[in-house]
């Protein structure tokens, strides 16, 4: 079984019974530690060939609050070995983790990445690599169960951590495969029967999905289905991504964009091919001054970060390379599991090819205390074949400003002198202990200090120069707070 779909108020449950289990009626029981309130769901049951599906929907739930569940399938007891936690209308820090291509079962990743204790996990593509070719769903069906769920980590992973997934083109319909077709319909249909995902933009076709989590909005894009020879989307998605990045914006949201390509690169079956969407897509940023976005990928079986920096190496929008203003993170997210590979593109972090039997995978904590600024710290991480210990490949935060809805004094004075800027924050019994950091929006530290014994502390940088914005950031064991310093 596997859990997704999660938003403020409802999640979603799938599970692949047995035919004799099917005989008895399933139900999907959410518990409420904080109020003991138990949830008994009803599943439904569908049977496409010889494979039984049972879904199950809770709509009811309350915002931001962790539930434990458990399936029954009757006379089989079981304890409330699954956990999820619903998402966030208001500003809030979370965690989550994305990675893509697992070619066999068994990836190092799974284990060090609940250690994480993400909220959820993004699977960008290449589930498994069944290259079903065929019109039959339960064909694009079963390899759900015998080449994913089935694994026991993989299952294990599934009960703690919900799930959100976008096909790339081993489990579409094979390998570079694209475009509509009989094969693609039923690749869609067994999608929607057998994955807890969320509703996509269209009924008619494409996956592409959205869903948001506190100030953070997250679009999933389908670069599969809907492709032909001379685009990568139907001009339909385009339209959706546009409204999307839009929305965003207009709500002060953090955008992410998930492809299941390589942005950066040339290839011709990654967005190298497909030059003049990428340019529009930049274009479109651009011209709407969309300043809080990052786009995050798979395919490449590597894993790598750029900070902005080589956006304008991209070959389709090198004509102006020192007009571009806005330079968002990108990053590849790794292979679960696979052979390495490199699909180009150049990389301010470093460019991690995977080593075979290697897990990568990349962990996102978004950081945001509805001050007037949103931190996303993003790792890098590594786990070879017999180890639990993952080692660390890149690591980096950055910072974008939002007006606060808090009415609230976290601004702080800043002192510009000749060879100083000085900022000066007031000691309270709540802040004494913090460590503190001053940061550029791409991340880069300008100076850090201990909290002292003087009130108001002077966080002092021999930068003066540097522009805003500049953001405060608190670490109070362990706890993140990130503050918009304010020039007054
Ligand atoms: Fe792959």
């Amino acid at each position: 079984m596997w859990v997704g779909g999660v938003n403020s108020h409802s999640a979603k449950l799938t599970a692949f019974p047995s035919a004799p289990q099917t005989k008895n009626q399933g139900n999907w029981e959410i518990l409420d530690p904080a109020s003991g309130i138990i949830r008994r769901l009803p599943v439904e049951t569908r049977k496409i060939g010889n494979t039984f599906v049972w879904t199950s929907k809770a709509t009811d739930l309350d915002e931001n609050r962790a539930y434990i569940y458990r399936l029954i399938a009757t006379g089989q007891d079981s304890s409330y070995s699954g956990s999820f936690k619903t998402f966030s209308n208001r500003p809030t820090g979370f965690k989550f983790i994305a990675s893509s291509c697992s070619f066999t079962l068994g990836s190092p990743s799974y284990l060090p990445m609940m250690d994480f204790y993400p909220q959820f996990f993004l699977h960008l593509g290449d589930l498994h690599y069944g290259d079903i070719s065929s019109t039959q769903i339960e064909d694009h069906l079963r390899p759900y169960l015998t080449r994913f769920l089935n694994g026991k980590k993989e299952q294990a992973f599934c009960q703690r951590v919900p799930i959100d997934y976008i096909w790339d083109d081993h489990d579409y319909c094979g390998n570079n495969s694209a475009r509509p077709s009989p094969c693609g319909n039923a690749a869609r249909a067994a999608y929607l029967a057998g994955f807890p995902g969320y509703t996509p933009y269209r009924q008619a076709a494409g996956m592409a999905h959205s869903f948001q989590n506190g100030r953070v909005r997250f679009i999933v894009l389908d670069l599969r289905s809907e492709r032909t020879d001379s685009t990568i989307m139907s001009s339909e998605q385009m339209n959706w991504l546009k409204q999307e990045l839009r929305t965003a914006h207009l709500n002060h949201q953090l955008a992410l964009i998930f492809s299941s390509v390589s942005w950066y690169g040339n290839e011709t079956d990654n967005w190298g091919g497909f030059p003049e969407e990428r340019k529009m897509i930049v274009e479109y940023i651009e011209e709407n001054s969309i300043d809080k976005v990052a786009i995050i990928c798979g395919d490449a079986h590597m894993s790598a970060l750029d900070d902005g920096s080589n956006a304008a190496a991209l070959s389709s929008i090198q004509t102006s390379p020192n007009t571009l203003k806005t330079r968002f993170p990108v990053v590849q997210a790794g292979a679960l599991l696979s052979f390495g590979s490199n699909k180009g593109g150049t990389y301010s972090h470093g460019a991690f090819v995977n080593p075979l039997g290697a897990g990568q995978w990349v962990e996102f904590q978004i950081i945001d205390n509805d001050a007037a600024a949103i931190s996303l710290r993003i790792t890098g991480q590594q786990t070879m074949p017999g180890y639990l210990q993952p080692t660390i490949l890149f690591h980096e935060s950055f910072f974008w400003s939002l007006p606060s809805s808090k009415n609230q004094g976290d601004s702080f004075d800043i002192d510009r002198t000749e060879n100083t800027l000085n900022v000066k924050i007031p000691i309270t019994s709540e802040k004494s202990g913090s460590l503190y950091r001053l940061r550029t929006a791409k991340g880069n530290i300008l100076d850090a200090a201990a909290a002292g014994e003087s009130n108001p502390l002077i966080l002092c940088t021999q930068t003066p120069k540097i522009s805003s914005p500049l953001f405060l950031e608190e670490d109070r064991l362990g706890s993140f707070r990130v503050f918009l310093i304010s020039e007054k």
